[in-house]
């Protein structure tokens, strides 16, 4: 290896922290040429369950992995971290108020956001998976004032992921055929699948179902279908699994920084990332965007152009990211 880096995982005595372990050690989020030190992050409860984990990637000898710490000491844990998968979270539970939800998260993610400011390394990248992910990127964004907003993303490359599965399905093509799928807006159910730019095959994927269905059929399809079930896949798997989403979240965590990192090659992605006033969404907003890495920074793809529809679907997500927003700052969580 020619490289070492820091990866630091919160949550990592979880679910998809113990999916997302193996696959870091053994290369697979920064290549062949980079060495890792993993940092694993839990709360008291956690910890034994992280240990484990640990004693597991001893025993898996991955020839990249060179150190394995398990810590509830958040300062410690991103001292001099270059990625930080932001996993532990407190997700809503039920007949869980939102008021509660997001006070739960700012006690997690305001202090992390404080320990990645004092020690984190220069380059950190950072990418909330724990839920609700755009918003508690944008507590801890705020809690490091001196780490560019830009560092803190929000992940919805699952939500993307899922549209480019449902659209290999219904046009029987390979995903390695599709190009150009966008998720706008919140990681919930109001996001914005979005597939009027999108290709398969180097054709407009719109026309493609219109021929296979007929042109008001492939916009009941799309309308009524593709998009609920993209957003809504979260609770299918649930009910068909009897768990929630964990190898394929933390393949897309995985897609999402090596991405970052490496670049963008087949077109564009999704990610969550503070707007820059980029299709009028207010400037600082986490919220998902079509993107493409370049040089090592994500870059909102610009120019498209947005129908009615689409507009008023973006438009439904953002308002939700605001109301959030206003209900963090009334509770005092942005410090
Ligand atoms: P899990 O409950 O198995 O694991 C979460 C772990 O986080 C637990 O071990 C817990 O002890 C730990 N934790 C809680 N607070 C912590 C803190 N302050 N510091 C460090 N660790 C802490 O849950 P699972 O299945 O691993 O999911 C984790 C999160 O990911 C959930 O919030 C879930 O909603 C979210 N998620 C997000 C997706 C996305 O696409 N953005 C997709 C799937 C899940």
């Amino acid at each position: 290896a020619n490289s070492l880096a820091t990866v630091t995982i919160t949550g990592a005595g979880g679910q998809i922290g113990y999916a997302l372990l193996f696959r870091i050690a053994s290369g697979q989020l920064l290549g062949p040429d980079t060495a890792v030190r993993l940092r694993l992050l839990e709360i008291p409860q956690g910890l034994r369950s992280a240990e484990g984990a640990a004693l597991e990637l001893q025993d898996s000898a991955f020839p990249l992995l060179q150190s394995v710490d398990v810590t509830d000491d958040a300062a410690g844990a991103f001292d001099g971290a270059n990625v930080g998968l932001l996993v532990g979270s407190r997700p809503r539970g039920p007949g869980m108020e939102r008021g509660d939800l997001l006070a739960a998260n700012g006690a997690i993610f305001a202090p992390q956001g404080a320990a990645i400011n004092a020690g984190a390394a220069d380059d950190i990248r950072i990418v909330v998976v724990g839920n609700p992910a755009n918003t508690n990127a944008f507590i801890a964004s705020a809690h490091a004032p001196d780490v560019p907003r830009e560092r803190f993303t929000a992940l919805t490359r699952l939500d993307h992921n899922r549209a480019l599965g449902q659209l290999s399905e219904a046009l029987h093509a390979p995903v390695s055929q599709l190009r150009d799928v966008s998720i706008w807006g919140n990681h919930s159910a109001t996001q914005f699948p979005d597939i009027a730019h999108a290709t398969a095959g180097g054709r407009p994927v719109v026309e493609l179902l219109e021929e296979q269905l007929g042109a008001d059929a492939a916009r009941e399809w799309i309308r009524d279908v593709f998009i609920p079930r993209v957003a809504r896949r979260g609770a299918e798997i649930i009910e068909v699994r009897g768990s929630s989403s964990v190898a394929s979240a933390a393949s897309a965590t995985i897609d999402h920084v090596r991405d970052w990192v490496s670049g963008t090659t087949h077109g564009w992605t999704s990610a969550a990332l503070p707007s820059d006033g980029s299709y009028g969404v207010p400037d600082g907003l986490v919220s998902s965007f079509p993107v493409q890495s370049i040089d090592g920074q994500w870059r909102i793809v610009q120019g498209l152009e947005l129908g009615a529809f689409a507009r008023e679907r973006i438009d439904a997500s953002v308002a939700e990211l605001i109301e959030e927003r206003e209900a963090v700052k009334a509770l005092g969580l942005l410090g």
